[in-house]
């Protein structure tokens, strides 16, 4: 019953004066009353459908302006336009998307960028405020920082060699932000293939989508300390990983020696800033970067579709995108806005307050 319901039903019900005049009372309220009925199916829910064009009036330009602003970053950084992109997977996965991981900490909330997958590892949080002061610029309030997010992650693939596509626009902004959360869902590199199968299914996410929309570590890096266990002691063993191949164990040793620097970082496939399908060829080559990676070919269920996209780019690229989208459509429903300031809600703290959490709270190291 949609408490609007009953708050109008308590109302009346103290009120009401005498018998004699209920009857007409409810004949009057009749049409109302079915109309508050109707109301859960009626209301627009909290999460609004998302659809392409969504800014053509409000802000005709935003797309364009993200694009620009991501080339420059790219040109300045090439690195940024893979971490920029990962931000669409670690936000739509928790409580949808809807900028939340882009909130720094306030002293009264815990968001997600200290998160067991985040902290250390999530970087260029910048480009995303670099867009969203362009925005504002252009159209004051218009444009969430979900939004920016999937237009900035579409946009660093595209610009990086990979498919273009359309995107679906129209988020709000959380209100909030939850590190809990962020624990609770986010992978481990350790991950395998029945762990992250399981998990992508509770987004209705399908096996086909995880591997496609792994080979997002096409591009981008990874750090030692997400690959010492799988290089000295996969599983507790006390021995590397089998599946790695040999020669490439022997550079990510090198790379990575054990008791050495885990922030120290390798590519994640062999064409790091280039979207492309290198990155299955490396599975099937032994020459997975992560165990979440690698794990995709050695599991039967996941093994035909690294073969696939392999051995044809453009089904990997059709793949990818109908899994960007899927993912992109993932709302929790709860009220939002658009932020102005895509690190802190709308009156929150003043940023004097904000605390650092980079410098500030290390407490979670792992
Ligand atoms: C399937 C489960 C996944 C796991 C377990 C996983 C895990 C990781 C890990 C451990 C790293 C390296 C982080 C570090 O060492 O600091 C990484 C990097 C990255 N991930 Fe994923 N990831 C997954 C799926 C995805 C998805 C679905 C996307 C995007 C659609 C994505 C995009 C990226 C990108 C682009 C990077 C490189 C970022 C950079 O260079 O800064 N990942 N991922």
């Amino acid at each position: 019953m949609h408490p609007l319901y009953n708050k109008v039903k308590n109302t009346l019900h103290k009120t009401l004066p005498s018998k004699p005049f209920l009857g007409i009372m409810c004949l009057l309220l009749l049409p109302f009353i079915i109309f508050l009925h109707l109301l859960p199916a009626t209301i627009p829910s909290a999460a609004p459908p998302l659809h392409p064009g969504y800014y053509a009036n409000s802000c005709p330009n935003a797309e364009l302006i993200v694009r620009n602003v991501m080339k420059k970053a790219m040109i300045r950084e090439p690195r940024s336009g893979a971490s920029v992109m990962r931000f669409q997977f670690h936000d739509c996965f928790v409580n949808g998307c809807d900028g939340s991981m882009l909130l720094d900490d306030t002293p009264t909330m815990l968001g997600e960028k200290l998160s067991l997958s985040n902290i250390d590892s999530l970087r260029s949080y910048e480009v995303v405020d670099e867009i969203k002061e362009a925005l504002e610029t252009a159209c004051p309030r218009t444009v969430s920082c979900a939004d920016i997010i999937i237009m900035a992650s579409r946009d660093a693939v595209a610009l990086s060699g990979g498919p273009d596509w359309e995107v679906k626009l129209g988020r709000k902004d959380s209100l909030t932000a939850s590190q809990e959360d962020a624990d609770a869902i986010m992978p481990s590199p350790r991950a395998n293939a029945t762990t992250l199968i399981d998990l992508f299914a509770k987004f209705d996410l399908s096996v086909k989508d995880l591997v496609a929309l792994s080979g997002s570590h096409s591009i981008g890096n990874g750090r030692c300390f997400s690959i010492v266990f799988r290089l000295y002691n996969q599983s507790g063993t006390g021995r590397p990983d089998p599946s790695i191949e040999p020669k490439f164990r022997q550079k990510l040793d090198k790379l990575c020696p054990l008791g050495g620097d885990g922030n120290v970082t390798g590519d994640l496939d062999f064409t790091p800033r280039i979207f492309d399908n290198q990155y299955f060829k490396d599975l099937v080559n032994g020459r997975g970067f992560l165990n979440s990676d690698e794990t995709l070919y050695t599991y039967w269920k996941t093994r035909e579709y690294v073969k696939r996209y392999s051995e044809d780019q453009d089904e990997f690229f059709r793949d990818f995108v109908e899994g960007m989208i899927k993912m992109g459509d993932l709302q929790s429903g709860r009220p939002g806005e658009i932020r102005k300031n895509c690190r802190v809600v709308n009156g929150g703290p003043p940023m004097d307050l904000v605390v650092d959490g980079y410098k500030d709270r290390r407490i979670l190291s792992y």
